[in-house]
């Protein structure tokens, strides 16, 4: 049996509304490394939104941050990220989303992220078009890297990789008009698809982070591969394009460019 994108939507809207009723009381912050941090909002938006889950579909495979692999028949797969924006949540910086990605057949068919802090529902279903509360959205129409806003993030072993992404960051803030780092990928890639951001690029990712995103910027008229042009952009090591068809190959291009700079081919 196959989901509903409203079931999903009310998955999200529900989980939200559970880390909202989290904020201000103590959330048990605990180190999963020394810059990655999870909290007990994190725990329990995951335990509602996996058992809705398994209760209605107990045979669907789910990869879910905090608890892992499900196994399940891998035709119906779901990729949870229950808090994306941990650290901000920690600090109280309120950027922070519900990311829930669903696939059929190994191609991603429903995602919807939440931003429960602006009552923000940002969700596609593949071949229907993107939404944003309910409006289509679209990404945006720049041609030229200096007219664009662009976002990235930094992988949580920031400081022990060599693969800091920070030389694209250097790169791409003298090229394009600012870069942002919001610190929440499922949140970056929808702004993408609603035209607020112009491309997202990050080098070292996870499937829960991006799954619900990467459709959502397909469905508004982006093109979304992984950093070497590949359209599964799902298949590990995951990292991600996502932009308009233009800025999108000028993203390739650049991070291409890094790589033979670095000696990284
Ligand atoms: C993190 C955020 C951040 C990205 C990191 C992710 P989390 O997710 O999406 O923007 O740069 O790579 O790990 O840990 O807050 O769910
Ligand atoms: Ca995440
Ligand atoms: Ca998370």
């Amino acid at each position: 049996m196959k989901p509903t994108l409203e079931f999903i939507i009310q998955l999200a809207s529900e989980a939200g509304d559970i880390l909202q009723s989290f904020v201000g009381e103590d959330l048990s912050v605990k180190h999963k490394s020394r810059t990655d941090l999870v909290t007990r909002a994190d725990h329990a938006s995951e335990k509602y939104i996996t058992s809705a889950i398994r209760k209605a579909f107990p045979d669907h495979a789910i990869i879910a941050e905090e608890s892992g692999k499900w196994e399940g028949d891998e035709e119906y797969k779901w990729f949870i990220d229950p808090l994306d924006g941990t650290l901000n949540y920690a600090h109280g910086v309120p950027i922070y989303s519900v990311s829930i990605g669903y696939a059929y057949q190994s191609e991603m068919t429903m995602g919807v992220v939440y931003d429960p802090t602006r009552k923000e529902l940002f969700c596609a279903e593949r071949g229907k078009g993107a939404t944003l509360n309910g409006i289509p959205i679209h990404v945006s129409q720049y041609k030229k890297l200096i007219d664009c806003m662009l976002v990235t993030g930094f992988p949580n072993d920031l400081w022990d990789t060599p693969d800091d992404n920070l030389n694209n960051f250097k790169s791409f803030s003298k090229e394009a008009q600012t870069v942002r780092r919001l610190g929440s990928a499922a949140l970056d890639v929808v702004y993408v698809a609603a035209g607020r951001l112009d491309g997202f690029w990050d080098v070292e990712i996870e499937q829960w982070d991006v799954a619900a995103g990467g459709l959502i910027v397909r469905e508004a008229g982006g093109v979304v591969t992984n950093m070497y042009g590949d359209r599964d952009f799902l298949d590990k090591p995951v990292s991600m394009i996502a932009a308009n068809p233009v800025i999108h190959a000028k993203l390739l291009e650049g991070l291409e460019t890094n790589r033979v700079k670095n000696g990284q081919v």
